[in-house]
Formats: structure tokens, C-alpha cells, sequence
């Protein structure tokens, strides 16, 4: 197959981008969606600040705009994301726990009840792991702080109800690497939630990446095993040429290699609009031209 969306179709899969509302003007950026990506996960437009800027007035602008896009073209869609510490408006932090509990439900019933049925896959908590700490330490946040390490549970609970026809995906950056404690904590988590019946369907594989680590695979693997889906959620790579591509090829041959890992997401289309400024992280260039990255990525989708 000849587009990223049509070589992982013929697997099972689905190749997504992050995409930003603001860019939608752009011709070029939408065109090169269209024609290569089979999936979407907007970028900002469903987080906290955009969605819910004060208390319980919802606003969906943005990510509707995004959403019906996707819809016209048959993508699959990546909701992101629910509960996060960051891109949380100043209200959020001012409450009682009672009250930030309250909030945090009611947050999750109006984004995911307004797109009840329509996302595949949800990212219910994003980033919860501390860097650098022991096996199973949380990042000290709103959460953790007032709601304690039970904010996740309760979350995935509260999505579940608010739309079960989604999957619903804890999703992190830095448990890439098999053996690393952030790793270790949140398989953990999964295989704890798996246990007692705590409803988790997914794990995302960030993956902001300057090179994935050799263990990459087998990670997945190891996530899979326990009986979720794994999504590579954020994948973006720095660095251009062959090395690059040579990642590339190789964090797309891990993903092919495991039947549950089901698809995969860039974080965005073109180097010119990629968080990673004075970086090069994407398929295509500033000028939409596909790199060398692409190529790879296309092949290894084709089997290669
Ligand atoms: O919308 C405002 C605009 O009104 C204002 O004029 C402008 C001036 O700074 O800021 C705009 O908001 C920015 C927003 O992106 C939209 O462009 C924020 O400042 C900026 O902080 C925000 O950055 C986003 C970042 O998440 C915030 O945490 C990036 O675009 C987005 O790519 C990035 O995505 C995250 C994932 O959600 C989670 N994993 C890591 C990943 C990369 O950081």
C-alpha cells in the first residue's frame, strides 16, 4: 500500500496523527492528513482548559471541528485527555477534595458524554508516574494531593459508566523501557486493575523519543500480556536522515510484531508545526515533503 493509513489498514491497524484545530486553515496540512493518516487524536482541543475553561460550562469548538473532519473520512479517533495535572484551568485547583471529586466526574460525564459512541479509544488519566522515583511512585499533583493514589481508579470507573463503548487508555511518556521503575509502577497498576476488576482496556506508549529503547518490543509485549491493547499514542522522534529513520523503522516493527499493539499516532504531521521546536521530530518536512522517516515507517507498515 502506498499511504501510512492504507499499509497499517492491511494489518488490522489504524495510523494516526495529532491534529491542532488552528492549523485547519492550512490546505496543505489537512490535504496530507486526508490522504495518509487513518486515525486522529487532537492535540489540545479535549484537554481540561479547552473543554471545561469554567466550572461545569462545556465548550467543544475545537475538538468538533476535528472530530466531524474525522468522521467525514472514516478515522479513528483518540480522545485526549480526561484527567492530567497540567493544561488545568485555575478553578480545578481551588477546591475542597469532596468538591475536586465531584468535579472530576462530572468533567468526565460531559467531555465523554458529549461524544458518547464516537471515540475508539479515550485517554482516561495521562502522566500519573513520577520520573525517577521507585516502583509504583505517583507524580505529586492536584490528584494525588487532595484525592490520594486512588484518583486513577476512580477515574477509570467513572469513564467506564460515562460511555462504555470506549476503550479506556492510561497513557505516559518514559515507560518505553521494559525495565525501568516508571515502567514497572504502571504495569503494576494494569495488572492490579485486571485483577480486581477496575475497567482498563489500553496502555499508550508515549514515545517523544530520541531513540526507543532495545527492550522496546518486548515492553509491549509485556503490556499485552496482560490483556490490553497497546497504543503507541505520541510518537515523535528527533534527529533527521538515516538514524532517524532507522528509529523509526524499528518502533514500527515492534509495534507489528504484537498482535494487541493496534495502532500507531505521530505527534503531529509536519516538522514545521511540532511542539519540539528547533527539533525535526515528523514524517514530513516543513514543506509537507515525506523524509526519509516516512519511508521507513511506510515500509515496515507494508511488512518491510
Ligand atoms: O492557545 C494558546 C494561544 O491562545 C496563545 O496565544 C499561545 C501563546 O503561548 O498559547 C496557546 O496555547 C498553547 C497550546 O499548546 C496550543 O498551541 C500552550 O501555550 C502550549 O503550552 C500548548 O502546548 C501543548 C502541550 O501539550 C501543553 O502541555 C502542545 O501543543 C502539545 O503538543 C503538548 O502535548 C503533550 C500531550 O498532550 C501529552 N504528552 C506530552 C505532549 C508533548 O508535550
Amino acid at each position: 500500500a502506498s499511504t501510512l493509513g492504507a499499509a497499517a489498514a492491511q494489518s488490522g491497524r489504524y495510523f494516526g496523527a495529532a491534529i491542532s484545530a488552528s492549523h485547519l486553515n492550512d490546505s496543505t496540512y489537512v490535504a496530507t492528513w486526508d490522504r495518509e493518516f487513518s486515525g486522529v487524536t487532537p492535540e489540545n482541543e479535549m484537554k481540561w482548559d479547552a473543554t471545561e475553561p469554567s466550572r461545569n460550562s462545556f465548550r467543544f469548538t475545537g475538538a468538533d471541528q476535528i472530530v466531524s473532519h474525522a468522521q467525514s473520512k472514516g478515522m479513528k479517533i483518540r480522545g485526549h485527555t480526561l484527567v492530567w495535572h497540567a493544561q488545568l484551568p485555575s478553578w480545578v485547583s481551588g477546591l475542597s477534595a469532596s468538591d475536586l471529586r465531584t468535579a472530576m466526574v462530572n468533567h468526565i460525564n460531559g467531555v465523554m458524554g458529549h461524544y458518547k459512541g464516537q471515540i475508539t479509544y479515550w485517554d482516561v488519566v495521562n502522566e500519573a508516574f513520577a520520573d525517577g522515583g521507585s516502583v509504583g511512585a505517583l507524580r505529586s499533583s492536584v490528584w494525588t494531593q487532595k484525592l490520594g493514589n486512588g484518583f486513577i481508579e476512580e477515574a477509570f470507573r467513572a469513564a467506564r459508566a460515562a460511555d462504555p463503548s470506549a476503550k479506556l487508555c492510561y497513557n505516559d511518556y518514559n515507560i518505553d523501557d521494559a525495565n525501568a521503575n516508571k515502567t514497572r509502577g504502571v504495569y503494576n497498576m494494569v495488572k492490579d486493575f485486571k485483577a480486581r476488576g477496575v475497567p482498563i482496556d489500553c496502555v499508550g506508549l508515549q514515545s517523544h523519543f530520541g531513540n526507543p529503547p532495545s527492550n522496546y518490543q518486548s515492553n509491549i509485549a509485556q503490556f499485552a500480556a496482560l490483556g490490553v491493547d497497546v497504543n503507541i499514542t505520541e510518537l515523535d522522534i528527533g534527529g533527521s536522515g538515516s538514524t532517524q529513520a532507522d528509529a523509526y523503522r524499528r518502533v514500527t516493527q515492534a509495534c507489528m510484531a504484537v498482535s494487541r499493539c493496534t495502532g500507531i499516532t505521530v505527534w503531529g504531521i509536519t516538522d514545521k508545526y511540532s511542539w519540539r521546536s528547533g527539533d525535526t521530530p515528523l514524517l514530513f518536512d516543513g514543506n509537507f515533503n515525506k523524509k526519509q522517516a516516512y519511508t521507513s515507517v511506510l515500509d515496515a507498515l507494508n511488512g518491510g
